[in-house]
Formats: structure tokens, C-alpha cells, sequence
């Protein structure tokens, strides 16, 4: 198994399977820092600089939590309009980059360009995290999303997934391939273009990444409505289809969203007639109505251990990349 130590943690198209278990037990060994509320001293003498130039609260704030339970320090900015980045002179991000690990030992990117982490890693000498790129990758949050299911089910290998929204969506991506690295198959329903209003556009997963699931022997299947599916599966993580255009810096709503329409909700009603009674439901948030707030406290519900589950994660990956942790 390759080392972390100093590595890059920007897609999991290049994640091996013992890598998988590896940040597992890893998060496991850490996770009583967090569930106890304790702060250590792991990372005592190492800085976090974080590098958001999209909006997050749980991706920024995870893993500033997570560097904060591990007695590290950190810096960054949250609204890339208050760096040269976002103002005029538009800093590029190798100019920006090649500054930022000057402050920190680590950096932890959200951008809306699809690739732009990739950029950064080409010119830092410290470790780049993907926290989200456009509609590329997040991989932090699919090993969050896979660690609660390995503490929730006991297992990956051998249960059938069922992910529900926009396929253009950088969590699906990771998930995607991520999963090709277990026995899981997997049904994405997701909307066509035109399918939530006139000239909604398509948002069912990109040739491109079917390409290369394929390739990588994900065993994936195409439904049209969640309720074709729903009764097969053990794991349901959702993503909106009501959602903003992660490709802009920001995109802020002007009036209502509109309602998601029934083929991709997950309503108690439906939980309730069709879903098996030991299946469990992520959502990696923000949600729309696409979860009524009535299944919160169902027993399908998993979201908030998996919020909790993003501190821990992000504990673990910073631990391993900082070498504190081998
Ligand atoms: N899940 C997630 O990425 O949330 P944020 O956009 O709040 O970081």
C-alpha cells in the first residue's frame, strides 16, 4: 500500500481498496477524540490553510474542526473575494498556491472550476484536498459517506446502493468510483433534461464518467423513478435536484426553487411501503424537499451520524497526509 504521508487526496479514481480500509481504521482510532469532545495534541505543530472560493459550511468547517480536535492550527480564507484571487488582478491559482504553502502544511481546496485542486497540487509542495471542484470530485465527502456505512452496516462489500439526484454532481463522481472498488452495485436515478421544468437541464450521469466506470468494473444501472429501485436497496444517499450550478463562484436563489418531483424524493410514505427496513439514507447536505424533514428521525436516517462522520474523516485524512499517522 502506498504511503499518505505527503500525498495528494484529490479524486478516488485513483483510491485502492486496502487505501479504503486503511483511512477506515484509521478514522475508527481517532473517532473517540471527536465523540468524547476532546481536542489532543496529534498535530500540535502543523497548520491548515484553507482555500474556499465556493461557499461550504460543513466541508471548511469539518475539516477545520478536525484540525482543531487534533490540536493543529488554522488559516484561509472562506470568500476568495477578499484575496487578490477574487478581485482584480484575478491571482492565478499557482500564484496563489505557491504563496499559501508558505502558511500552512496542508491546504484544503473548494473551487467551482472542475480541476482546479489538480492545478494547485501540480505547484504546492505541501498536500492539496479536494473539498469540491465544479461538477468534478468530493472525495472527503464519499469517505465519509463509505466509513458511516462501514459503522452503521458492518460492511460495504455486498450491498446494493441507490443514489438519487443530479448526476452532475461531484459527490455521485467519487461515489461512482469509489465503489468500484467493492462488491456494490449501483442504481443512479437522476432526471433527464426538460424532466423539473422547460429547459431543466440534463442531469442524468455524463457519458464521460459511465465511460469510466465501465472501465473500472462498477456495476451500475439506470432507473427512471426512485421507486423502481428502492425496495433493493441497502444504502440510499441523495443529492438534490433543485440544486444551484456548481460550475458559478456563487449562485445565489431569486424566488422559490420549485418542488422535486416524486420519482426523486424520498418521502416516509415511500420509506415506509417500499424500502427495506434495515436500509439506511445519506445525504452529504444541503437538502431542498427532496427528504422531507419528517424522515429525520425515522430509523432510515443516517445523515447526521454521517455529518458527525466528516469530522472524524477529515481527522483521519489529515493525520495520514501530516504523516502523524502511518
Ligand atoms: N456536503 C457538503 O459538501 O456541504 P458543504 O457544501 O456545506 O461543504
Amino acid at each position: 500500500m502506498r504511503s499518505f504521508m505527503g500525498r495528494d487526496i484529490l479524486s478516488l479514481k485513483e483510491f485502492e481498496r486496502q487505501e479504503f480500509f486503511r483511512v477506515f481504521e484509521i478514522a475508527e482510532q481517532l473517532e473517540p477524540i471527536a465523540r468524547n469532545r476532546r481536542n489532543s495534541d496529534l498535530l500540535a505543530d502543523k497548520t491548515l490553510v484553507t482555500a474556499f472560493y465556493q461557499p461550504s459550511t460543513r466541508t471548511r468547517l469539518a475539516h477545520e474542526a478536525a484540525m482543531h480536535r487534533l490540536g493543529g492550527h488554522v488559516t484561509g480564507f472562506s470568500d476568495s473575494k477578499m484575496t487578490r484571487a477574487g478581485d482584480w488582478y484575478q491571482e492565478s491559482i499557482k500564484d496563489t498556491v505557491k504563496m499559501l504553502e508558505f502558511y500552512g502544511d496542508v491546504i484544503v481546496m473548494r473551487h467551482f472550476q472542475m480541476g482546479a485542486p489538480h492545478e494547485a497540487a501540480k505547484w504546492a509542495s505541501v498536500p492539496i484536498i479536494n473539498g469540491g471542484d465544479g461538477w468534478g470530485e468530493h472525495p472527503t465527502q464519499i469517505l465519509t459517506d463509505l466509513y458511516t456505512v462501514l459503522r452503521e452496516k458492518g460492511r460495504i462489500d455486498g450491498l446494493k446502493w441507490l443514489a438519487v439526484g443530479d448526476m452532475r454532481m461531484r459527490t455521485m463522481h467519487s461515489l461512482g468510483y469509489a465503489l468500484t472498488q467493492f462488491d456494490c452495485p449501483i442504481t443512479f436515478v437522476a432526471p433527464p433534461a426538460n424532466a423539473l421544468f422547460d429547459n431543466s437541464p440534463d442531469m442524468l450521469m455524463p457519458e464521460s464518467f459511465k465511460a469510466d466506470f465501465r472501465q473500472y468494473g462498477l456495476n451500475f444501472a439506470e432507473a427512471e423513478h426512485v421507486e423502481q429501485a428502492i425496495a433493493e436497496a441497502d444504502v440510499i444517499l441523495v443529492e438534490p435536484v433543485m440544486q444551484p450550478d456548481y460550475t458559478k463562484e456563487r449562485d445565489v436563489r431569486k424566488g422559490d426553487a420549485g418542488f422535486t418531483p416524486d420519482n426523486y424524493r424520498i418521502t416516509r410514505e415511500l420509506l415506509t411501503s417500499k424500502a427495506k427496513s434495515n436500509a439506511i439514507i445519506l445525504h452529504s447536505l444541503p437538502r431542498m424537499d427532496e427528504i422531507p424533514t419528517d424522515v429525520d428521525i425515522t430509523h432510515w436516517s443516517r445523515y447526521w451520524q454521517e455529518a458527525f462522520n466528516g469530522v472524524v474523516m477529515r481527522m483521519a485524512l489529515l493525520a495520514l497526509v501530516l504523516g502523524a499517522m502511518e
